[in-house]
């Protein structure tokens, strides 16, 4: 049994604004029948205002929640403010989904997405959602079961900061039926955490570097260390070669070797620079 907020059990038992708007100025789609969930959102729009949104929906609890609330979100709103919504605020505005219901939230944002495409005065969504957006991936299908595609998988690691395979299943379905897409969600998440690491090493001075390591160690790693009795200090940082002292239970432990590298040296790699050496002293 999935854990719901009180506001999502609110919006599925009491949906608001269900329904169909006759001449509509934009309507858009996401999933489809065949995939087990699918919405349809309607918009009215004038001098630039979202005056009345409605929508229809087949699929569980989550999407008829993330649909009503999306609907909310949106209707009073100029079109420059709906165009920055992402799955991230619906999920946020239901107080939470699970994260296997995640994907709901990227249902609503996708159909959202859709009917701004598809709006006469839309200028260039992904210009303002996306400063990358000259790097974005194609339209082309990743998971031919539930019709994913590389840019909504794109989104999803953008939006939401995912990592795994898994959390790309929770939050767009794709690798969640026969499986066989999953080397190639995989490929989608290596290449867009390579291109952040070049982003984020390019982008940081080395004082910034070093404040960022310290940072990290600091707020991430010494807690989780903590928790078992272990902990960390950092003692000196030349280029990418970060010393350290494990301390507590860390220090003189028989794994205190996987410690640095599986789990300081790679939190480093993913968060600072990938070319981060840790080593003891
Ligand atoms: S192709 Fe993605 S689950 Fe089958």
């Amino acid at each position: 049994m999935w854990d719901y907020s009180d506001k999502v059990i609110d919006h599925y038992r009491n949906p608001r604004n269900v329904g169909k708007i006759d001449n509509a100025d934009a309507i858009g789609e996401a999933g489809s029948l065949a995939c087990g969930d699918s919405l349809k959102i309607y918009l009215k729009i004038k001098d630039g205002i979202v005056t009345d949104a409605k929508f229809q929906t087949f699929g569980c609890g989550s999407a008829v929640a993330s649909s009503s609330i999306l609907t909310e979100m949106i209707i009073g709103k100029s079109v420059e403010d709906v165009k920055k919504i992402t799955n991230k605020d619906i999920a946020d505005q239901l107080d939470g989904l699970p994260p296997e219901k995640m994907h709901c939230s990227v249902m609503g944002y996708e159909a959202l997405e859709d009917a701004l495409k598809n709006f006469d005065d839309y200028t260039d969504l992904e210009d303002i959602r996306n400063e990358e957006a000259t790097n974005k991936k194609s339209e082309k299908i990743v998971c031919q079961c539930f019709g994913v595609t590389e840019n909504v998988i794109w989104d999803a690691l953008k939006l939401n900061g995912l990592k795994t395979v898994e959390e790309v299943t929770n939050y767009t379905k794709a690798g969640g039926a026969c499986g066989k897409c999953k080397g190639l969600i995989q490929d989608i998440i290596d290449t867009y955490y390579k291109k952040e690491n070049e982003k984020n090493e390019s982008a940081l001075t080395p004082a910034q570097k070093i404040l960022k390591i310290n940072n990290v160690i600091e707020k991430q790693i010494s807690p989780e260390l903590r928790k078992d009795g272990g902990d960390i200090t950092l003692v000196d940082i030349d280029g990418n070669k970060v010393m350290v002292k494990l301390r507590g239970k860390c220090s003189g432990c028989k794994n205190s070797h996987l410690t640095l590298k599986a789990f300081v040296e790679t939190t480093l790699r993913d968060t600072v620079d990938k070319n981060i050496e840790v080593v003891e002293v």
